[in-house]
């Protein structure tokens, strides 16, 4: 018999408005990210623009909302002025980050053009490995400033008249981590973030700008990085980055399916870090987090240190991701929703090909992976209001995370509609739970408009372009019991759950 579980909600119990932006995704130039991915001008669905209408398809059904670019490692070494002016004009460079020929066929302009018309927001990120303060002004004014400057007027004749008017902005890309070029100290990059920061806001006091925090929780410097850099940069930023990527280590399937407890421990320890420097400071300032790269990457399988191969490789991180990576990326969004008081962004990294929920083959088709699902259907269903769940159930026993929730959920709530939608995760790998919702507190009209099921009796069971569709969200059953909504949740499974209140 399933063990039960339940969450209690009311309307006035609140966390705080949905931001919308926690829906991002990121497109770095790596590899086939860009490249194949979202533009192939000799692939049949190519629009005038050399972007591929099929993936832009899929991009408006994943619903993201902010996409970051131009990366990742690839800025820290990257000249925006190579991707700018006639295309045949540009050189081609070779990228020393992920070691590659960089042809320049896409630059600033196509990529912001590209946002434009797909209706996305873009968030820019400024070289602070191998450029600086100077080369960071000269974009926010070739990208944003008014006609009437040398360098707003080469916008201009590149064919964009309208400043593109991008108020987010990320200073640099990892610049703790070793492997990042031109990695700084916090001291050293913690000064030049404000420098920047302090010149880009002369520019435009709107500007949101992101210091980087630390490449991920597990760096040795993670903490004093946050702290260091933030004393340095505190009244020129508005955010700090956070990086985590997971992945089943040793074959602990269990402790990976809670990886989410992780990113909660995470962003309480950035948000205390963040309000330390804050006291320090004797300031009311809240830094907010800007969780621009997160998702599942296998990196044990990716050898970074292996140059010959990297150099070598056509493609690069093309993970393939089965239903159990689905409901890890499904609990990693709902523990997003949950921090919507203090993260304001988050990208899922990335956004085609590249540890990505959209795959493509050149001059052939593109589909979608299992971990497109519970992104799209969270961006889709999502609602304004993100409720507090006050959840009871049993605990499972993880080796990274000692006792964890097995339930992991999280409610949103639209007063005009009355609608309530709830997201929740099995972390179990092997026991259903019994949820019951009671959400009495919305008054006793509730009914079950639909429950869509992320779930498979194979929890390794994958798509591919030939079986695109063997993983696709499917209706689950659930029950009133008195008014309450009971669903059986199997072990390994996703859940969205829409609720009519009235
Ligand atoms: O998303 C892939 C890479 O992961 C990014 O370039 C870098 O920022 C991170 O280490």
């Amino acid at each position: 018999m399933a063990a039960a579980a339940t969450i209690r909600l009311d309307p006035e119990f609140t966390i705080g408005p949905l931001r919308r932006r926690l829906f991002g995704s990121f497109v770095e130039h790596l590899r086939r990210c860009v490249y194949t991915g979202i533009y192939e001008p000799d692939h049949p669905t190519a629009d005038e623009h050399g972007f591929r209408r099929d993936v832009a398809e899929l991009i408006t059904e994943l619903g993201p909302t902010i996409i970051r670019y131009p990366g990742g490692n690839f800025v820290s070494g990257y000249d925006w002025r190579d991707g700018v002016g006639p295309v045949d004009d540009r050189p081609t460079r070779l990228d020393f980050a992920w070691n590659a020929v960089e042809p320049n066929a896409v630059g600033t302009d196509e990529f912001l053009q590209w946002c434009g018309r797909l209706h996305l927001e873009p968030m820019l990120a400024v070289n602070l490995g191998t450029a600086g303060v100077r080369e960071a002004m000269e974009l926010l004014q070739y990208v944003n400033g008014r006609p009437g400057t040398t360098i707003a007027d080469e916008r201009v004749r590149n064919g964009h008249r309208e400043p593109y008017g991008v108020r987010f902005w990320c200073l640099g890309n990892e610049m703790d981590g070793p492997w990042q070029i031109g990695s700084k100290t916090p001291q050293e990059y913690g000064r030049l973030a404000a420098e920047t920061g302090r010149v880009m806001k002369m520019f435009d006091r709107s500007l949101q700008l992101v210091a980087c925090g630390s490449s991920s929780r597990g760096m040795p410097t993670f903490g004093t990085w946050e702290r260091e850099v933030l004393e340095r940069c505190f009244d020129q930023v508005d955010l700090i980055s956070a990086h985590a990527y997971y992945e089943p280590v040793d074959g602990d399937h269990q402790s990976f399916l809670a990886s989410a407890e992780d990113l909660r421990r995470f962003i309480a320890s950035v948000v205390a870090t963040a309000d330390h420097v804050a006291a320090v400071h004797k300031s009311d300032k809240q830094i907010m987090i800007s969780f621009d790269e997160w998702n599942v990457w296998f990196r044990q399988r990716f050898a970074a240190h292996d140059v010959e191969r990297v150099k070598a490789a056509r493609d690069l991180i093309e993970d393939s991701y089965d239903v159990q990576d689905a409901v890890v990326v499904g609990s990693l969004l709902i523990e997003l929703l949950r921090s919507t008081d203090r993260v304001a962004v988050a990208c899922q990294a990335q956004l085609v090909n590249v540890i990505a929920p959209i795959m493509t083959r050149p001059g052939g088709g593109a589909w979608r992976q299992t971990i497109f699902h519970p992104f799209a259907l969270t961006a889709r269903h999502a609602k304004p209001m993100v409720l507090d769940v006050a959840a009871k159930g049993p605990m499972i026993t993880t080796d990274r995370y000692g006792a964890v929730d097995q339930l992991h959920s999280v409610a949103t709530y639209d007063e005009q509609t009355g609608e309530l939608v709830i997201f929740a995760a099995n972390r179990s790998r092997a026991d259903p739970l019994e949820l019951t919702i009671d959400a009495l507190g919305f008054g006793s009209q509730l009914t079950v408009t639909e429950h869509l099921v992320i779930n498979d009796a194979d929890p390794h069971a994958h798509n591919t372009e030939e079986t695109p569709a063997r993983i696709v969200p499917l209706p689950g059953t659930t029950r009133l019991d008195n008014g309450r909504p009971t669903a059986v949740l199997p072990p390994v499974s996703w859940h969205c759950l829409r609720l009519a209140t009235r």
